[in-house]
């Protein structure tokens, strides 16, 4: 039976496993689909589990989308979001040119959920909070969408900085300021506990806002919820989450020189699978 793993620490809230599980069965694929709790130094033995073909593909999440770069062979992400969430062996049939690939597909499952509600970032004012391992995905996929402005803000300014010298068109806002916006993002993982909330005043922000979290398991946040209560329309990472894997999902099926992927469904049975915790 193939076998892939969702690597991260932690790794209980995951859902992914749910949702391949999921979409193996619906395609008769005899595959299995684990989470895996894991330190910085088992990276090295499962790439080397993926070239032996004791696993077949991998998704990485918070902390390793950044450190597990190096034990790959080939990258195919823009470099500027040095961010991996996907990883798979490309089979080539001439001997010993198999290679360990990784993906970015957050910049995709991104800028698919905002189609899918049509939300046009164009010509928009963006505000985006926190500055860890998705932030410079939604960077990337936003500047395609041709804002008029990012403006970043996060707690650790040097970190705020950092993601600036990679992307030089952003605006740096102290931590607790809030600037004029059209949109507000939310990347931190302020709002994944009860009592969480992120330094904003609700009632100093003008109205029809558009409040976009990537978290998505509360379903709303604080964040969500204050701007909620005001009138603004909210959106949290649920759909992100489904499109990144949807995306991985067509990666992992590919079979070389025979199709492109798998394209497996999202529906209203997928969109409750993720509901009934
Ligand atoms: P990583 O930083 O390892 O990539 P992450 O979960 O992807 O982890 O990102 C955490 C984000 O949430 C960061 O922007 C972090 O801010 P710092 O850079 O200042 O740490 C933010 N964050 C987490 N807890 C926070 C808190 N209590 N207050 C403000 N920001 C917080």
């Amino acid at each position: 039976m193939k076998k892939y793993l969702v690597i991260g620490n932690p790794i209980d809230h995951s859902l992914s496993p749910r949702l391949h599980n999921y979409w193996f069965k619906e395609n008769n694929i005899k595959a299995v689909y684990e989470k895996k709790q894991i330190e910085e130094l088992d990276i090295a033995e499962i790439i080397s589990d993926i070239r032996d073909g004791k696993i077949e593909g991998i998704n990485v999440t918070v902390p390793f989308k950044k450190s597990v770069i190096p034990f790959l062979d080939k990258l195919e992400i823009p470099e500027k979001t040095q961010s991996v969430n996907t990883i798979y062996i490309e089979k080539n049939n001439i001997m010993g040119s198999n290679k360990i690939v990784g993906r970015n597909t957050d910049i995709l499952g991104f800028k698919y959920s905002l189609e899918h509600i049509k939300y046009s970032v164009k010509g928009k004012k963006i505000f985006i909070l926190g500055a860890g391992g998705v932030t410079s995905s939604i960077i990337y996929a936003l500047e395609e969408m041709k804002p008029s402005v990012i403006m970043l803000s996060n707690r650790t300014k040097e970190k705020a900085k950092n993601l600036i010298k990679l992307f030089p068109q952003l605006e740096l806002v102290e931590w607790g300021d809030i600037r004029n916006f059209d949109m507000i993002i939310n990347t931190t993982s302020l709002g994944l506990k009860e009592n969480d909330k992120l330094p904003i005043n609700y009632d100093q922000i003008g109205s029809g806002k558009f409040f976009y979290d990537v978290i998505y398991n509360p379903k709303k946040t604080n964040f969500l919820l204050e701007a909620e209560k005001r009138g603004h329309q909210i959106e949290n990472g649920k759909m992100m989450f489904i499109y990144q894997a949807q995306e991985a999902f067509r990666l992992f099926t590919i079979a070389p020189k025979v199709w492109s992927g798998l394209i497996p469904s999202i529906n209203k049975k997928v969109l409750k699978l993720l509901d009934n915790d």
